[in-house]
């Protein structure tokens, strides 16, 4: 049977639309646009670069071609301000609304930066999509709404205290789109990212993911921090399912008020499995760290012992089918950041660690 994606992407290449990816200079943004370009669809992007960066929509323009590319408008704005979001809704069949300031840890330091971005930005993002009538607004929820609810397994209708600011701006974000569905009648749909991996993941600052600084670290043997014991799981989720997710989302014929899926690969991989998977795939491209062993240390406040997502209400409501593997997404994060080091450096550190396999390893 043909998969429900397969059969989606058939009618939208056939019959373009116009779509509005807000985060577009980000991670999971710039994903988005890229795919929906090689769909041959036309895309605005927003961003205010404030974690994006603009080597990312030079990887899309490099991944599509310049045909592709011309069909797609990046505005430079902040959904902050009212004014942008009303410009960049224009027109627009639908939007993907991924803007936002992620990191637990970012939100405990800027609470105020946070709730901007992510609160007062996301309402300005529903008020204009509603004047513009948008069909449809899909946005990034996050599982961090789960907080402290027991169970492992995640089901969407069960979820407990906020752990963190960012946890409670995602929550305030569902409690918004159930409200402004009911009463404005703004069809919206709420996608729960588990933890999203993939290629363009910021590498730098002091927020950057938990692959990217690893990778980091290993690359340069030193060790990474684990927080907790290494048992501790999650449901890493290659970006590519999240695109299939979001299309999915916003092209579903029906939608009621306060409708929210996880979005997560269903697997649970522990961190100490993660690791191993990374060790892994970079010998698999010539860096050798089997010697580098993590450094445990106390868990984060505001961090999730285990999350793992239960998929039936995405399979039963949009026929999302999460097909791209965790394995072949490492491969490709870590090709990229091999890739990225050495051109960037001429990288003589790491063609030293790469092939002397007897360098000690260093703590940090
Ligand atoms: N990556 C994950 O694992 C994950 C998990 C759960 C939820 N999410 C959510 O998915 C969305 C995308 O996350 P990401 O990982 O791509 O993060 P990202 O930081 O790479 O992308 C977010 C983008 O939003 C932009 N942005 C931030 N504030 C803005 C503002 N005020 N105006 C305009 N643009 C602004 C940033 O510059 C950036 O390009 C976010 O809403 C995030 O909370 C991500």
């Amino acid at each position: 049977m043909t998969r429900p994606y397969r059969l989606l992407t058939n009618t939208l290449a056939d019959n373009p639309k116009s779509w509005l990816v807000t985060g577009a200079a980000g991670f999971i943004g710039s994903h988005l646009v890229q795919h929906l370009l090689q769909l041959n669809q036309r895309v605005v992007g927003l961003d205010n670069y404030s974690t994006g960066r603009k080597e990312n929509i030079d990887s899309i323009r490099d991944a599509v071609g310049s045909t592709a590319f011309s069909r797609f408008d990046m505005l430079r704005g902040d959904i902050t301000q009212m004014e942008d979001c009303v410009r960049a809704c224009k027109g627009v069949d639908y939007v993907l609304h991924q803007a936002a300031l992620g990191s637990v840890p970012r939100s405990i330091a800027f609470p105020q930066q946070t709730h901007a971005a992510n609160v007062t930005g996301f309402v300005h993002m529903t008020q204009a999509a509603h004047e513009a009538q948008v069909r449809r607004l899909v946005y990034a929820s996050s599982s961090s709404v789960y907080g402290d609810h027991p169970s492992v397994e995640k089901v969407e209708s069960r979820v407990g205290k906020p752990l963190s600011p960012y946890a409670a701006t995602k929550r305030a974000n569902e409690d918004w789109a159930t409200a402004v569905s009911s009463t404005v009648g703004l069809s919206m749909v709420g996608l729960r990212y588990f933890n999203v991996v993939g290629t363009r993941q910021n590498r730098k600052g002091a927020y950057v993911t938990v692959i990217p600084r690893w990778l980091d670290h290993m690359i340069h043997r030193r060790q990474p921090e684990i927080y907790g014991d290494g048992a501790n799981s999650r449901d890493y989720c290659p970006v590519a399912n999240v695109v299939e997710a979001n299309l999915l989302a916003a092209t579903t014929p029906n939608v009621s008020p306060g409708d929210i899926y996880n979005v997560a690969l269903g697997q649970r991989t522990t961190l100490d499995q993660l690791f191993g998977l990374l060790q892994q795939a970079l010998g698999a491209h010539g860096i050798s760290c089997a010697h580098v062993t993590p450094h445990y240390t106390a868990p984060r406040p505001g961090d999730m012992a285990h999350s793992l997502a239960n998929l039936e209400r995405i399979t039963e409501g949009i026929g999302y089918q999460p097909c791209h593997p965790l394995i072949d997404t490492i491969h490709e994060i870590v090709k990229e950041t091999v890739e990225t080091l050495a051109t960037k450096a001429h990288s003589p550190s790491i063609h030293l660690q790469s092939t002397n396999r007897n360098t000690p390893e260093r703590t940090p």
